[in-house]
């Protein structure tokens, strides 16, 4: 009996986890990318990173949370030997970089409230029908998207002054399921497309003469991304974990299954977009263009699915918000004796501000007066976030655990739960694996 309840605490611990990591970033973002950038070499780079990199440095993130039990600052504030140099003790202020993903992140969670709606009231019956949909919300209708970007915002908001996170997280062990069934289920009716074998192969068949200096960038930063790496997130996260966590096996699960559920959404959006006639690189509508026209073909079940769908999508978004804006808060309350209402106010009020520029970048009448670098704000955004500050962030915590760390504290968090080879390799990816590919690609991306 002890051991099934021992069992079942450790699949609800790691659904969890998972939870935190799987969000937008798997469902919309990386197919999106993926067809932006082309397909099986964007594809590869980005399974490399996540197997070489992605995993070790998942996992030392995991470990300076459950050691430091903190906020970032003061996580690399207290590991550190004593005597450190300043730039370890301000490394903590990453957890910034929640907020400023925060910006797109909430807007996109509101384009998923909208095709709730758009689920009930109709769903576009053709590939052109439902281009037609999405442009009209991204580029013609900047007041509903505030109104659900606001809704998006205090939704976090409360369940983060309500202190309900942890409730909220166990919606994960039904959510993540449910996600993985309902994709299965579509990857399977998809099996039966002419065009299933070409999703596969615009998938996995890289072509690495398609591969440019900028996709390789990308690649590697969603990765970083899509584990939510390096913001302090994992951290955040892992502070309350109980001592004798297997981290390692954690760290392991949550890559393979944030992993697969990307892989999924790619396979199964990649087939209904080729079997009616679309192109991959539509950017950030791909999801939005693809789905509901095979939804709506389905007749009434096909709602029922739509709903289910977007509603998941929708709970694996807000699950992901609140652990972007959490360090910041957690920071703002331990630090700077915010109360917890306070703390979460004025977060949310800055990426809520910014939020409102990143939908006028992209809304016809404004758009020309929020451009960056010849970019809408909100690719701007999502570029800075992909190419420079979740690698930044991925960087710090690899060389903090491998360097500023002593070998034998990280030792004794490992060693017993991962053996002594194993341990060697990820030692070496986080000292020099990680931190001298993340090098090579911030000085390529200075190049570009
Ligand atoms: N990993 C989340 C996603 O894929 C985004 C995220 C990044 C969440 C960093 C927390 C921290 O949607």
């Amino acid at each position: 009996m002890q051991n099934h309840v021992a069992k079942f605490s450790r699949v609800g611990f790691i659904l969890s986890a998972a939870g935190a990591a799987v969000g937008l970033g798997n469902i919309w973002k990386f197919p999106y990318i993926t067809g932006v950038y082309g397909g099986g070499a964007f594809v590869m780079v980005y399974l490399v990173t996540i197997l070489l990199i992605g995993v070790s440095l998942l996992i030392a993130e995991m470990l300076m949370g459950k050691r430091g039990g903190a906020d970032a600052v003061s996580n690399f504030q207290t590991e550190a030997p004593k005597g450190s140099s300043w730039a370890w003790t301000k490394a903590g202020y990453l957890f910034v970089i929640g907020l400023i993903i925060m910006t797109f992140y909430s807007v996109v969670i509101g384009w998923i409230f909208y095709y709730l709606y758009v689920a009930v009231t109709g769903l576009p019956t053709s590939q052109k029908e439902a281009e037609d949909v999405f442009n009209a919300l991204y580029s013609n209708a900047p007041y509903l998207q505030m109104a659900l970007h606001t809704l998006s915002v205090v939704i976090v908001g409360v369940v983060l002054v309500r202190g309900v996170k942890n409730g909220i997280e166990k919606v994960n062990v039904v959510l993540i399921p449910m996600l993985i069934l309902i994709l299965l289920g579509l990857m399977f009716y998809s099996m039966g497309y002419d065009s299933f074998g070409k999703a596969l192969s615009f998938m996995f068949n890289p072509d690495f003469s398609k591969l440019s200096g900028e996709a390789i960038i990308r690649a590697v930063g969603h990765s970083f991304f899509t584990l939510s790496i390096g913001i302090g997130s994992i951290m955040a996260y892992a502070a309350s974990l109980p001592k004798h966590t297997n981290i390692f096996q954690a760290g392991l699960w949550v890559a393979f299954l944030d992993t697969f559920i990307a892989l999924l959404a790619g396979v199964v959006i990649f087939s209904f977009l080729f079997q009616f006639g679309g192109e991959p690189a539509k950017g950030p509508g791909l999801v939005f263009m693809s789905l509901p026209v095979i939804f709506s073909q389905l007749g009434g079940i096909g709602i029922v699915i739509a709903l289910l769908f977007f509603l998941g999508l929708a709970f694996a978004g807000l699950t992901s918000a609140i652990s972007l804006v959490e360090p910041t808060v957690m920071y703002l309350e331990r630090r700077w004796s915010f109360s917890k209402g306070g703390a979460v106010f004025w977060s949310s009020l800055l990426y809520f501000a910014v939020g409102i520029l990143v939908i006028l970048s992209i809304s016809d009448g404004f758009k020309e007066s929020f451009t960056i670098g010849g970019k809408p704000l909100f690719d701007a955004l999502e570029f800075a976030v992909d190419s420079f500050l979740m690698p930044l962030g991925g960087i710090l915590i690899a060389l903090f655990v491998g360097f500023a760390m002593k070998r034998d504290i990280v030792e004794g968090e490992l060693l017993g739960h991962m053996g002594n080879t194993v341990f060697k390799i990820w030692y070496f990816s986080i000292r020099f694996i990680a931190p001298l590919a993340v090098l090579f690609l911030a000085y390529n991306a200075l190049k570009m």
